[in-house]
């Protein structure tokens, strides 16, 4: 059991992810305490592309092993959600090859890192609409999270085919459907009534959004679950993003002042 501080609450006590890796904090020296649930927006793999003369797809590719291996920090560090921004629902306007090599990519990452997943207890959750997306894809997706349903470590919100409109419409649908059945009444319906209908239910809000490639907005993810995120936009294109950067970007937020809206204690 950890002992952390919260300016709101004195001394709380609560469970550290278990499978954190003790090793690997020691060797990165990380002296601090690291957010529940971070939100990646993956941003520059096209640059890094362009800046090497090679295609788009190359770009992508090598975000795919960023993916892979910030994945990897993040449950070494004992961070229990990580939401990672691959394929926005505005994404199809992109030509037909970029978004073909993106789903065949998606095929590969967990054709290939599967077994990995299931193994590092990893539990795998699609965030995003199912319409548009390859038969191929969806199998692929279905079947990592059937397969990593039950594993209790970092939960990886795969954001995909996502936007956070279009999530936001579908929870207002979902409650206006329990409304028109009895199951809810319009009077208690609450903010909790709302997160509890998105793809991200039971999971903490993310604490920190991090964007690489230096872009400041938010290009329409996770709007509702962000009220008192804390922003981070970095200048390195995604595929650089190194576990360092990654550490390094932590450690900055850990020293950030988050009063959600009340006064300095
Ligand atoms: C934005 O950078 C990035 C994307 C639209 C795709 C991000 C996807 C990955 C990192 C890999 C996804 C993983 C799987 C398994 C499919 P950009 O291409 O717009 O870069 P630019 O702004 O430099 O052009």
């Amino acid at each position: 059991m950890y002992k952390g501080y919260s300016d709101n609450f004195g001394v709380i006590l609560f469970f550290m992810n278990k499978y954190r890796d003790e090793q690997y904090i020691k060797e990165h020296n990380v002296d601090f305490t690291v957010p529940s649930h971070v939100g990646i927006i993956m941003d520059g793999n096209g640059r890094w592309a362009k800046k090497r003369l090679l295609p788009r797809n190359a770009g992508h590719r090598e975000g795919v092993n960023r993916l892979r291996g910030i994945i990897k920090a993040s449950s070494k560090l004992g961070i229990d959600s990580v939401t990672t921004y691959a394929f926005s629902t505005e994404n199809w306007k992109r030509s037909e090859d970029e978004v073909s090599g993106l789903m065949n990519l998606a095929v590969e990452y967990f054709g290939k890192l599967m077994d990995n997943l299931v193994k590092e207890h990893v539990k795998v959750i699609h965030c995003g609409e199912k319409d548009r997306i390859p038969e191929k894809v969806l199998k692929l997706l279905d079947e990592a999270q059937e397969r990593t349903r039950d594993n209790d470590g970092l939960i990886f919100n795969f954001a995909f085919n996502y936007g956070s409109r279009r999530e936001i419409v579908h929870a207002v649908k979902a409650i206006a459907e329990d409304v028109k059945q009895g199951a809810l009444s319009v009077d208690d319906i609450t903010e909790q009534t709302i997160s509890d209908r998105l793809y991200t239910k039971g999971q903490a809000d993310p604490d920190l959004i991090i964007r690489t490639s230096g872009e400041v907005r938010l290009s329409n993810f996770m709007m509702y679950q962000a009220a008192y995120s804390e922003i981070m936009v970095v200048p390195d294109l995604w595929p650089d993003f190194s576990d360092e950067r990654y550490i390094e970007t932590l450690r900055e937020f850990s020293k950030r002042d988050r009063r959600f809206g009340g006064v300095k204690a």
